[in-house]
């Protein structure tokens, strides 16, 4: 078992195998993104490569984020491949973070390589909001994808941004789609992760104000799920699902922290609000990527810092520069 400095396990990796994405949503990206050049990617199979060496150390749960991973050409290999070490037991669970867009067309290979839970982002189930607030997305094909990823057997939770103004409103009746179809919900305060074109106090809404709303609905009992991450869970009494809050701003999450981050690039981040990295495009690619790839992870393990420390601000930049597609969602 992996251990960091403060005792807490790494027991989970989170890997971004692309920064692009097929829509552009207000609160992430800026409407004009310069994408990293392809050949500074790591290949699928250094991807591979370096979560094999994790797993090897004991990390238990990979989840695939991006950018949208799905728009990444033959994705499908690395989830076939990794599929494997959870057939064989030596991975628990192997998930992913996904817009949608491509649900339709992939849920049934997810499920296939051994996928059961999936996250999937939907900030408003207004269609011309929804075009609106990602640039570029059209919620049916969304909502397809969703349905079709319930169909093949696929555990769903719903993420949504809190958004002031935009879906301020709305969350109740996310909340009340999401948990008729069986799925939880996430509900996400912003973080001030990388240049957008809006001023982000503008968009901030704490979630104390949701849940506040939340409250005027239902009877929210407070839930002992916990899976070592940011969200804090309560159970709906009406509904009888689980609906769970990240506060990054208004609450500080790490210090049962059980993650790191990889990048599309190669690089190790020991906390997503923090700008230290290892780089393991070296050890990826090397003949005996297997013994230096142990070295680098263990080196940069005993750097994982104890927290972070985010504030929005006007006219502040950003905390951190990395987009969360950069770093991984
Ligand atoms: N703050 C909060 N959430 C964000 N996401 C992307 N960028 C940000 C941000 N700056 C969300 C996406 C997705 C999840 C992985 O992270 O909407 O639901
Ligand atoms: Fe793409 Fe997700 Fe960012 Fe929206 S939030 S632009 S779907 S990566």
């Amino acid at each position: 078992m992996l251990l960091d400095p403060f005792k807490r396990p790494v027991s989970y990796l989170r890997v971004s195998v692309t920064d692009r994405c097929d829509f552009r949503c207000e609160y992430c990206m800026s409407e004009n993104m310069t994408f990293l050049p392809k050949k500074d990617l790591l290949s699928l199979e250094e991807i591979e490569r370096i979560c094999i060496s994790f797993i090897n150390l004991g990390t238990s749960k990979i989840r695939i984020t991006g950018g949208e991973p799905l728009v990444r050409k033959n994705v499908m290999e690395l989830f076939k491949n990794l599929g494997v070490f959870l057939k064989k037991g030596k991975l628990k669970e192997l998930t992913l973070t996904t817009n949608g867009s491509q649900l339709e067309k992939y849920a049934e290979d997810l499920f296939e390589s051994g996928v059961r839970r999936i996250n999937v982002s939907i900030d408003t189930l207004k269609p011309e909001l929804f075009s609106k607030l990602t640039r570029r997305g059209n919620l049916d094909k969304v909502l397809q994808g969703i349905y079709k990823a319930k169909e093949v057997g696929l555990k769903i939770k719903i993420n949504t941004v809190a958004l002031k103004k935009t879906n301020e409103h709305e969350i109740i009746e996310i909340l009340k789609w999401a948990h008729s179809n069986n799925f939880d919900m996430t509900i996400i305060e912003t973080m001030p992760l990388g240049e957008i074109d809006y001023d982000r106090t503008d968009q901030f809404l704490p979630l104390s104000k949701v849940k506040e709303n939340i409250r005027k609905n239902f009877t929210l009992k407070k839930s002992d799920h916990y899976t070592g991450g940011p969200s804090r869970y309560f159970n709906l009494e009406e509904t009888n699902n689980r609906v769970g809050f990240i506060t990054p701003l208004t609450h500080n999450f790490c210090e049962l922290c059980n993650r790191v981050r990889l990048t599309c690039t190669g690089k190790l981040y020991m906390c997503l609000g923090q700008d230290d990295s290892a780089d393991f495009v070296e050890a990826a690619r090397s003949k005996n990527w297997e013994t230096d790839l142990k070295k680098v992870i263990l080196e940069a393990i005993t750097r994982k810092p104890k927290g972070h420390d985010f504030v929005i601000r006007r006219k502040q930049a950003p905390s951190v520069k990395r987009h969360m597609s950069v770093t991984g969602g």
